[in-house]
């Protein structure tokens, strides 16, 4: 049973990157429980498209995939392109991101680069290929990017996604101002941990879990539990909703108080040794092989 009423959400157009797993695809499906037509970008077209139909049984909702690699200008501009030849977007979520926990000094110029190209020159392109085409056409819009805690504390071992993040912070600050003035909105929410696949493989891999023992770190969140995607969904709604059209250029945390306890980051693996790190890495490069090996494009 929802908190919101069923049609919160009526005659919204939402696009989610990344909203085929995840905490991607959690608040996609809100959003067409909630009234919303969605349409959903990833890189991985089967996956996609088992999401959508997913979504679509649960709801009823249109929901369309579009298999868009936002690593990609060309492409995030002729699927953008398609999307308002439609209909005019209202409404857009900056979800997709790469991240994998690493010394930064065995990182490469080209491991950098897997990384922001997807958080800070994915987010940004795909961003102004919505909000170029609302300013063109006199359409309201309205932007929410998904970052974390680390804007404001940076994260040890995991510097490129904080660099991006930090930088997706400072988009929807200026923009919330740039564009303000031509209806268009932008905030951000920075989740604390709401467990997935895609980023437990790669922050938390089995061989930095089985280390730190239980693998969750639940004890260091003063509200002593992980969240549930649903309590993201929620805010994610209401920062869709017309109901807080006044509300804009904030970042705001749902992380049961874990940055202010502990900042949210990694800083405990600077106890991590040699091998550690070797393992790990092989661990996380075997789950990256594995994705590239399922993607279409
Ligand atoms: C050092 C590594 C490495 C590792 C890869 N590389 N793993 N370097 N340590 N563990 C290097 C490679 O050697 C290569 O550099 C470069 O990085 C790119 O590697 P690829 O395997 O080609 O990467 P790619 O296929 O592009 O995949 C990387 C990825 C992928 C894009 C990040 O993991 C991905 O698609 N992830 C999507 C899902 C995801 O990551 N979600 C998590 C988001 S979490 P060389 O020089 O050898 O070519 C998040 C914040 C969470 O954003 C906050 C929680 C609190």
């Amino acid at each position: 049973m929802s908190m919101f009423r069923p049609d919160l959400l009526k005659g919204h157009r939402i696009l989610v990157t990344g909203g085929g797993t995840g905490l991607g695809k959690s608040m996609a499906e809100a959003f067409a429980a909630h009234g919303a037509e969605v349409v959903i970008w990833g890189r991985r077209g089967q996956i996609l498209e088992e999401a959508a139909r997913e979504m679509h049984e649960a709801t009823g909702a249109k929901v369309t995939p579009m298999a868009v690699d936002i690593r990609n200008p060309a492409q995030i501009d002729e699927a953008m392109e398609k999307i308002f030849a439609e209909a005019p977007l209202t409404g857009l979520v900056n979800n997709a991101a790469g991240n994998f926990i690493s010394r930064t000094e065995d990182l490469s110029a080209n491991a950098f680069n897997a990384i922001a190209s997807i958080v800070a020159h994915g987010t940004f392109n795909t961003t102004v290929a919505a909000g170029r085409r609302w300013i063109a056409g006199g359409h309201k819009g309205n932007i929410l990017s998904i970052v974390t805690t680390w804007v404001w504390t940076g994260s040890p071992f995991t510097v490129p996604s904080a660099m991006s993040k930090a930088g997706v912070a400072a988009m929807t600050q200026s923009l919330a101002v740039e564009w303000g003035p031509k209806g268009i909105r932008a905030n951000a929410i920075a989740p604390g941990p709401f467990p997935t696949k895609g980023a437990w493989e790669r922050l938390m891999p089995e061989p930095l879990a089985r280390k730190l023992g239980d693998g969750t770190g639940a004890a260091n969140i003063p509200l002593r539990r992980m969240g549930e995607h649903r309590e993201l969904a929620n805010l994610a709604l209401f920062l869709m909703s017309d109901e807080c059209a006044y509300l804009t250029g904030e970042v705001i945390a749902i992380d049961g108080g874990q940055w202010l306890a502990t900042s949210g980051n990694f800083h405990s693996l600077t106890r991590l040794s040699d091998e550690d790190w070797a393992m790990i890495a092989e661990a996380i490069r075997a789950t990256n092989s594995r994705d590239r090996a399922q993607r279409t494009t």
